[in-house]
């Protein structure tokens, strides 16, 4: 029997208008465009200079098989630069071997994650026979001369500053050997960028250390203590520690050969949470009670104690990889940790629920931080991202903006006189896209500026400010 008559055949389309993240302001937005001088309500503050770039999922060609949003698609990115009182707007594919493939086909070659297939080198060559899609897709992170589009957990693509043209796959100097997560953080005090990344095999989890000018200086280092592969997306950074939340979401190839799903929820496990100190000595754990984290705010070793604090978004078990029989609930937490005790301490913040994407001032990671901005919905589980809050830690007060739009992750943009925060929404009556520009000072007051976009900028995920000189 040859390869060609036992090639598996090629998955079904997805059902994309009744596919959440496929439709709607979530829609995948095909063209790439490049705009000056747009068109603006309001005045985008004189102070204000630098660019916005937020990476997302944005699937290339119409999917095939299926479609786990947040894990699949192609990744796009958008710059929004802002300087002397005007925006400008680009956007680009990233570039896989893949996204290129299908370009050529003028459609979809690869399939979803979860489905199991690839493609026959009859279709694509050998060298991509049997891969899977790559998906930098998540975040897009700038640090020691490299501009890095990020995926869940695999080699960034470093992209082209000028005209965000895919360059290349890009190790990092060995710091991204085995891969890094989408939320890398940077500590703005030594310049380094501290990422760590989870595989399906022993060692499961590893830690690395990138230099301010771009060079390794730890690599990929086993975190001690992990017997399984668990689903981590991001964590926390202090001067001292790496905080890493296991949460029991569990890898399990077991149960997807066997008809399940490849993540099990297991919360009779429990949370550990792993302090690993970035001088490379011993790992202290902490129990806590079985939760979910997809992000963190921000960590910092708390003033006049030998505790951590860490802010983040907990949620009582991960809605969309879980089947239980109460929505999913979230809200802003901050806990105390207490490496030498083996003890936390959490603290709900504020009354917000159902809220995610938690972002501070990015010059204030690894240290204490005034204000934390979350994104909510009003509806409970259900509907849009409409709602962005503003949580002041120092009086306790929070407040909210409502813009009548769905609204995606805020981004702090420092001025150099002001402060404001920004934020893409898109309508859903008309699927016009904006970007706000809103006093960091009183939020809640609405926006000084909102940039009309000349194309939809499909919802989700993260983002960068880049700022400029
Ligand atoms: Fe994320």
């Amino acid at each position: 029997m040859s390869a060609e008559q036992t090639a598996p055949t090629r998955p079904a389309p997805v059902d994309m208008a009744h596919h959440a993240h496929l439709s709607g302001v979530f829609a995948p937005q095909r063209q790439e465009v490049d705009v000056s001088d747009l068109s603006v309500s309001g005045e985008i503050p004189d102070d204000l200079q630098g660019s916005y770039l937020r990476n997302g999922p944005n699937p290339r060609f119409d999917p095939i098989g299926s479609y786990v949003y947040p894990l699949d698609g192609d990744a796009m990115v958008h710059r929004l630069d802002i300087g002397d009182g005007a925006a400008h707007y680009r956007n680009r594919f990233v570039r896989t071997p893949m996204v290129v493939a299908e370009e050529k086909a003028d459609h979809a070659i690869w399939s979803g994650l979860t489905d199991g297939y690839t493609p026959p080198a009859s279709e694509v060559g050998p060298e991509l026979a049997g891969t899977f899609r790559q998906l930098p897709d998540i975040n897009v992170v700038e640090h020691g001369g490299r501009l890095l589009a990020m995926a869940e957990s695999d080699q960034p693509y470093r992209l082209d500053p000028a005209d965000l043209a895919t360059i290349a796959r890009d190790d990092c100097d060995g710091a991204m050997a085995v891969g890094s997560t989408a939320h890398p953080k940077l500590d703005p005090e030594t310049g380094e960028l501290v990422l760590f990344n989870y595989v399906l095999e022993a060692p499961y989890l590893t830690w690395a250390v990138i230099g301010r000018d771009g060079q390794t200086l730890r690599p990929p280092t086993p975190v001690d203590g992990v017997d399984r592969p668990l689903m981590i997306h991001d964590m926390a950074l202090t001067s001292r520690y790496i905080v890493l939340f296991l949460c029991p979401l569990v890898f399990d190839i077991e149960a997807l050969l066997s008809g399940g799903g490849l993540l099990q929820w297991q919360p009779d496990s429990g949370t550990r949470i792993a302090l690993i100190p970035r001088d490379g000595s011993a790992i202290g754990w902490i129990d806590a009670e079985p939760m979910w984290v997809w992000h963190f705010a921000n960590g910092f070793d708390t003033p006049g104690a030998d505790t951590v604090t860490v802010d983040y978004v907990e949620w009582t078990y991960p809605g969309g990889f879980a089947d239980m029989p109460t929505p999913a609930t979230s809200a802003l937490v901050r806990a105390v940790l207490d490496p030498a005790r083996g003890t936390i301490v959490r603290t709900t913040m504020g009354a917000s629920v159902n809220v995610e994407f938690p972002r501070v001032d990015d010059r204030m990671l690894t240290r204490s931080h005034a204000q934390v901005a979350t994104v909510g919905k009003s509806d409970g589980d259900s509907g849009d991202l409409d709602s962005l809050w503003f949580h002041d830690l120092s009086s306790g007060s929070e407040s909210c903006w409502r813009p009548g739009v769905a609204i995606g992750e805020p981004i702090y943009l420092p001025g150099t006189e002001h402060d404001y925060w920004g934020a893409f929404g898109t309508d859903p009556a008309d699927m016009s896209s904006h970007f706000y520009i809103l006093p960091a000072d009183d939020p809640a007051a609405g926006p000084l500026a909102t940039v009309h976009m000349p194309i939809r900028v499909p919802a989700g995920l993260h983002g960068a400010w880049l700022p400029g000189t």
